[in-house]
């Protein structure tokens, strides 16, 4: 007896195995916050909306609220649309930031200092290796990152970190470790984590300026996330991968000089009397 439903012939298994393999890998690039990250803290104040689409964090005077990512990775490149605490935002720290464990932890940060409605956010960038940051970078932005949601990205991969915003290189922090010996993260796995909470004592000109509690809830929302990375750095499948590739384009570089002219407010590697012993060695090096 002939089935009623025909079998399909090779090619069309093929094509439809394909096809599979794509939607499963587009659903994976424009992420699901409900598979893709834990709210972690903040009792309620963090929520997942939209069937996944939609994470927002609230702040209010009792407390913050942050997410991890379900995944931790060792080296990957990571995107997510950030909309940042409009009006006055003055005190609050929007965080969004790569870290693994531990007293000699690796950490990537981007964080976000709230301000007086008019007053620009500081983005305030720093990379830690071996548990010691101190590499504070802080800008200002070509835009009000609390109309829209822009795109904040980091690029982690053995020959450099990368901070972008808006497709734009913001800073680099390069692998010198065989060529200088400075410490480079490259053997701990770090996740994601986003958070939004109090940071009135050191935020917003330098903890002068105070939160404004009759405003809360104060609320960021992030979409997008776009999480692509390697659960073990060495393996081949994760050395194919194209953002394991070299270093930063002449035209990426340009465009990094760009944004550290004109929107640079901070740079520790031009601190010297933070450090009175010397500028640490990275600031020498590029
Ligand atoms: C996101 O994941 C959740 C939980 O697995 C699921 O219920 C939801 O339908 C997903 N959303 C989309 C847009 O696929
Ligand atoms: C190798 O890397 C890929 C990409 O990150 C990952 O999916 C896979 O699980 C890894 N395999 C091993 C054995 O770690």
């Amino acid at each position: 007896m002939a089935s009623p439903v025909a079998t399909p012939s090779q090619p069309i298994v093929f094509f439809l195995l394909a096809l599979t393999a794509a939607l499963l890998n587009s659903a994976a690039a424009s992420g699901n916050f409900s598979q893709d990250v834990v709210i972690t803290w903040g009792d309620g104040r963090g929520k997942i909306l939209s069937n996944g689409d939609l994470l927002t964090l609230s702040l209010d005077k009792s407390s913050g609220s942050g997410f991890q990512s379900t995944n931790a990775f060792l080296y990957c490149r990571i995107d997510i649309q950030i909309k940042l605490v409009a009006g006055n935002s003055a005190g609050t720290v929007t965080a969004c930031y790569l870290s693994s464990k531990g007293p000699a932890h690796y950490e990537v940060d981007f964080e976000f200092l709230g301000n007086l409605a008019g007053d620009p956010y500081v983005v305030s960038t720093n990379v830690f290796t071996q548990g010691i940051g101190n590499r504070e970078m802080q800008f200002h932005l070509w835009f009000d990152p609390t109309k829209d949601f822009h795109t904040y990205a980091i690029l982690w991969n053995p020959i450099h970190v990368v901070l972008y915003v808006d497709g734009i290189p913001i800073r680099e922090f390069k692998n010198l470790e065989a060529t200088k010996g400075i410490p480079y993260p490259k053997s701990q796995a770090m996740r994601l984590y986003g958070s939004l909470w109090n940071g009135d004592d050191w935020a917003t000109d330098g903890g002068r300026v105070k939160i404004d509690w009759t405003r809360a809830p104060f609320t960021a929302s992030f979409r997008n996330l776009a999480a692509d990375g390697c659960v073990s750095g060495g393996n081949s499948s994760c050395r194919s991968k194209p953002w394991m590739q070299g270093a930063l384009d002449g035209e990426s570089l340009k465009k990094m000089q760009w944004a550290q002219k004109n929107y640079m407010v901070y740079d520790y590697c031009s601190d010297v009397k933070r450090f009175p012993q010397g500028l640490p060695p990275e600031c020498s090096a590029s």
